[in-house]
């Protein structure tokens, strides 16, 4: 039987004068669902708590969702609401904003991460799709083609970079320019806090997203994530959104002449060099950490 679930943060947002999305600052990603007005709400997952299991079971997903997400949610309302005397402009800020504004900021550590928090849970769910996983098709396929040379290339270093993060953390495939890359953040820390660098899937390597079904093997959860869980189909809407972004297509060229089939010439056009960012406060996913998927290809 499921443990009893904490107090969830409320359901039914208040009407409130700002209306922002969540993401408003991020236009190539989705509306996660946090709502509009304030308070921010806890978004639906978009499955049964059941349906990733058995490599993320229902107690597991549980816990994770009931408990530590609905928690980030309710302590940034909390934090929010003691921080909007001196600091109105928090009321009108999207939620990625807020992320923005509130990291490397000493005096909001507890604004960031649970802001911070809140949207990569939300994203992270996302992420995952039951009898997901392995090869992808689409424009990331090609896109992992380009950058890794192959999809076992990609998979190893994916993998290597979940887990060889020391400690909490997370790991991502990004998308900066033209280029994908994968990252590794510790704690709370997002690639959502730097404009320019967007994020396309994370996976979750905080103890409490595998240790109820895993314990200590981080390998053998990631490496299951990966073949079993992974949510292509909601990679490939954010690399097209992206990729329209980057080189919107005129509206002439958008005509069909004939049968001419115009999504490949909408979403697979050259893009530009990428624009270069500014050092990342994170550590960049070392590919030498790839040696740690060596214990994901003796499975
Ligand atoms: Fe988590």
């Amino acid at each position: 039987m499921l443990p009893r679930s904490a107090p969830e943060p409320t359901r039914r947002p208040a009407r409130g004068p700002n209306p922002v999305s969540s993401e408003a600052d991020a236009p190539a990603l989705p509306d996660l669902g946090h709502g509009r007005h304030r308070p921010f709400v806890l978004p639906a997952l978009p499955y049964a708590e059941g349906a990733l299991a058995p490599t993320i079971s229902a107690r597991t997903m549980h816990y994770h969702y009931h408990r530590h997400h609905a928690g980030y949610v309710a302590t940034l309302n909390r934090l929010l609401a003691d921080s909007l005397p001196t600091d109105p402009t928090l009321a009108s800020q999207s939620l990625i904003s807020i992320i923005r504004s509130s990291a490397d900021n000493a005096a909001r550590t507890g604004l960031f991460n649970n802001a911070a928090q809140v949207w990569n849970h939300s994203f992270y769910w996302r992420c995952l799709l039951p009898g997901g996983g392995g090869r992808p098709g689409g424009a990331i396929a090609s896109a992992i083609d380009r950058t890794f040379g192959h999809y076992a290339t990609f998979r190893e270093h994916m993998i290597g970079a979940a887990v060889g993060q020391f400690g909490s953390g997370w790991a991502w495939l990004c998308v900066e320019g033209d280029r994908l890359t994968i990252r590794r953040t510790a704690n709370a820390r997002t690639p959502v806090q730097v404009p320019g660098l967007t994020p396309l899937l994370t996976i979750d390597v905080w103890e409490h997203a595998y240790y109820l079904d895993s314990q200590n093997r981080r390998a053998d959860h990631v490496t299951q994530v990966v073949d079993r869980l992974l949510n292509w189909p909601f990679v490939n809407a954010i690399l097209e959104a992206h990729q329209r972004a980057l080189n919107p297509v005129p509206a002439q060229r958008l005509a069909p002449t004939g049968n001419l089939p115009t999504t490949t010439a909408i979403h697979t056009p050259r893009l530009p060099a990428p624009v270069p960012s500014p050092a990342p406060s994170w550590q960049v996913a070392d590919t030498r950490a790839a040696s740690f998927a060596r214990l994901a290809r003796r499975r």
